[in-house]
């Protein structure tokens, strides 16, 4: 990405599967119960925020309950018009089809319009990008229509060059990724972002809502099978590093040279933490 916070379509492509394999169980199955349990005549109205090209609705669409009426925001059109081609065909864990209607909003300033009716608020890889105030701005609008959210995939700087399971982080890779989450603070267009500490700031705005909350981890698991999104990954953190600590260009090119020769090989695999949440006005078994 770059700091006006666009994304490309190939990346997010590259990225969909290790997301969905990432999910975290229960977080998910919170969000199935809180909707199953509830009666409904009219469809489930559903908002996707930063959608991209809908990779959180592919993945939740055909697990959770129908009618379902999707609401997707981003302010890339171009990523919109990818959501809708490849959404419109998917069906609800009814096999019902589900409808979707796209919206281009720049989300800097959530506003109350978009939050009217709704009654699930998602988002996928989104909320380490923005400011503590629009996280609180979030909470309000999901407590001030009763509805639930789900957020899931927020980094939480945990990551680990692994061989057998086992961490083998030296003190070049604290030094970087010390650098790297300095450079996931800085503003993407959300506000100061958030960026490690995105999973804590949401659990505090919603249980300061007296949001009932399910939370877990959803790290990737990069394998020598998911290589090249792991090249990919590294070469954007170095990327980025750069831009951070300019004066530590050459230290940074050893550290990433001796990182990607080690994926690239094989000898490593790499563990990218994140969290899931799952937070609502109150527990599943509660009659709305
Ligand atoms: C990391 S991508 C995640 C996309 C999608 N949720 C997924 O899981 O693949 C972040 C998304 O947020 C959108 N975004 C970033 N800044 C935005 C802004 N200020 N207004 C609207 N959308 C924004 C980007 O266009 C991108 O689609």
């Amino acid at each position: 990405m770059n700091t006006a916070g666009t994304f490309s379509e190939s990346w997010l492509a590259q990225r969909e599967q290790a997301d969905h394999d990432a999910r975290a169980t229960a977080p998910m199955q919170a969000a199935v119960d809180w909707l199953a349990t509830r009666e409904r005549q009219v469809p489930w109205q559903l908002l996707d925020l930063g959608s991209g090209s809908g990779a959180n609705v592919r993945y939740l669409a055909p697990r959770l309950p129908g009618p379902q009426h999707w609401h997707l925001l981003d302010h890339d059109d171009a990523l919109l018009g990818h959501a809708v081609e490849r959404c419109q065909s998917l069906r609800d864990n009814t096999e019902a089809p589900i409808h979707v209607t796209t919206h281009q909003r720049d989300l800097h300033a959530l506003e109350a319009s978009w939050f009217a009716g709704i009654d699930f608020v998602t988002a996928s890889a989104l909320c380490d990008l923005v400011s503590a105030t629009w996280v609180e701005a979030l909470a309000d609008a999901c407590a001030a229509h009763c509805a639930a959210t789900l957020i899931t995939l927020s980094v939480d700087g945990n990551i680990r060059f692994q061989t057998d399971d086992v961490a083998v982080n030296d003190a070049e890779d604290a030094w970087l990724l010390e650098i790297l989450a300095a450079h996931q603070r800085r503003d993407k267009g959300l506000g100061p972002a958030l960026g490690t500490t995105a999973p804590q700031a949401l659990i505090d705005a919603f249980t300061a809502r007296g949001f009932y909350i399910v939370d877990a981890e959803s790290p990737w698991r990069l394998t020598p099978a998911q290589r090249p999104l792991a090249l990919n990954l590294i070469d954007g953190w170095a990327a980025a590093a750069r831009e951070q600590a300019p004066h530590d260009r050459q230290r940074i090119e050893r550290w990433w040279q001796r990182r990607r020769e080690a994926l690239d090989r094989g000898h490593l695999d790499l563990h990218v933490g994140h969290r899931d949440l799952f937070a609502a006005p109150e527990p599943a078994h509660a009659s709305r």
